[in-house]
């Protein structure tokens, strides 16, 4: 059976972003392919963050992950820092990565102007962890948002390099994008992300994703209520497509275009559709989380699993490399 690796940090509550454009299609992915689901909390921490907080985070994640439809009988769930065999493999990896190469990441230029006071070696280092996570598993295809495939490209030139210049070891894994692809924020503007402030959470209540909703922006040329709007430069329309039904869709952009329907309008039924989709995710993650054991359970038998597979690829690897010392046997 073909394998997969993808994660998300737990960097904050997930969001419609992390649902559309990678856990959705994870969910459909879990019978075809040997799955390994990762909490890769080594790449939530090259930002400032709590100390206090990440475990609180990492188990929302969890159950944010089975809330969602992800199987812990069918993949494997695992936490990245308890398989140290990831680390291990990125610094490996950073022995044979042109700092060249992480220069130019889109992630890392963004970064380095957010960051310019106190950028750090991490930041630059991401993708080569990100690398080591795929391949530690020997990963075939890698589902992600749109926003990844710099890394994953980075990932596949570190690949090829590593085995030309050690043999043959890893797989060049490909991307898996879904029809989601890069899901804006509400404010229209920047991508949906956890950091930004501008995101519909998992666990959000129909209340709350309407609150958000009526404020969120719409069409900018569309100012009073009978002015024509244009849904192709409406983030709110792209969310329709995502969530709506197709007789929905068809109405609000007619409407919308003649100005039979306003911006509310419009919103409202946006809003019942994605309520109706997350209610039950949320219900579900209410009560994972207030059972420990089981996350608990989940998690250990995964960092098990993952380990296992991890020991065997790094055997591997120390032989290419030339560190399994046989003086030491
Ligand atoms: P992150 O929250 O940055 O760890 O992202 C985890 C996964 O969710 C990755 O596969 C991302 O590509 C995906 N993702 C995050 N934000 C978005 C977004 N706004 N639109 C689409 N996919 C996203
Ligand atoms: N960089 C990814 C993100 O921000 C998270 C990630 C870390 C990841 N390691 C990975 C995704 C390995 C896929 C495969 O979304």
């Amino acid at each position: 059976m073909k394998r997969i690796f993808s994660g998300i940090k737990p960097s904050g509550r997930l969001h419609i972003g992390n649902y559309l454009g990678a856990i959705k299609n994870w969910i459909t992915l879990q019978d075809e392919y040997q799955c390994v689901w990762g909490i890769v909390d080594y790449h939530a921490i090259t930002v400032p963050y709590n100390p206090k907080e990440l475990e609180e985070r990492v188990i929302d994640c969890a159950a944010s992950y089975i809330a969602a439809g992800l199987d812990p009988e069918k993949s494997i769930l695992m936490l990245q820092s308890q398989v140290k065999e990831h680390t291990e493999l990125a610094w490996i990896l950073n022995t044979i990565t042109p700092i060249s190469w992480l220069e130019r990441v889109p992630t890392f230029k963004d970064k380095a102007k957010q960051f310019s006071k106190s950028l750090n070696m991490g930041l630059l280092d991401y993708p080569v962890l990100m690398a080591a996570d795929i391949i530690l598993y020997k990963a075939d295809a890698v589902p992600v948002g749109e926003d990844q495939l710099p890394h994953l490209e980075l990932t596949r030139e570190i690949v090829r390099r590593f085995n030309n210049t050690f043999g043959q070891t890893f797989p060049e894994p490909k991307a898996i994008t879904s029809s989601g692809a890069l899901i804006k924020g509400l404010d229209g503007n920047s991508k949906m992300g956890k950091s930004l402030e501008n995101c519909i959470y998992l666990d959000e209540t129909p209340e709350e994703i309407w609150k958000k909703l009526s404020t969120a922006v719409t069409d900018p040329q569309r100012i009073r209520r009978n002015d024509p709007g244009d849904p192709e430069v409406c983030n709110i329309f792209s969310l329709h497509k995502l969530f709506s039904k197709k007789e929905q869709i068809d109405y609000v952009n007619n409407g919308c275009r003649t100005a039979d329907i306003g911006c509310l309008d419009c919103k409202k039924i946006l809003s019942n559709n994605i309520a109706a989709e997350l209610s039950p995710i949320r219900e579900k993650l209410i009560e994972l989380k207030n059972n420990r054991d089981y996350l608990k359970d989940v998690l250990n038998e995964g960092i098990r699993k993952s380990k296992e597979i991890a020991i065997q690829t790094m055997s591997e690897v120390y032989d290419k490399i030339g560190t399994n010392y046989k003086f030491l046997k």
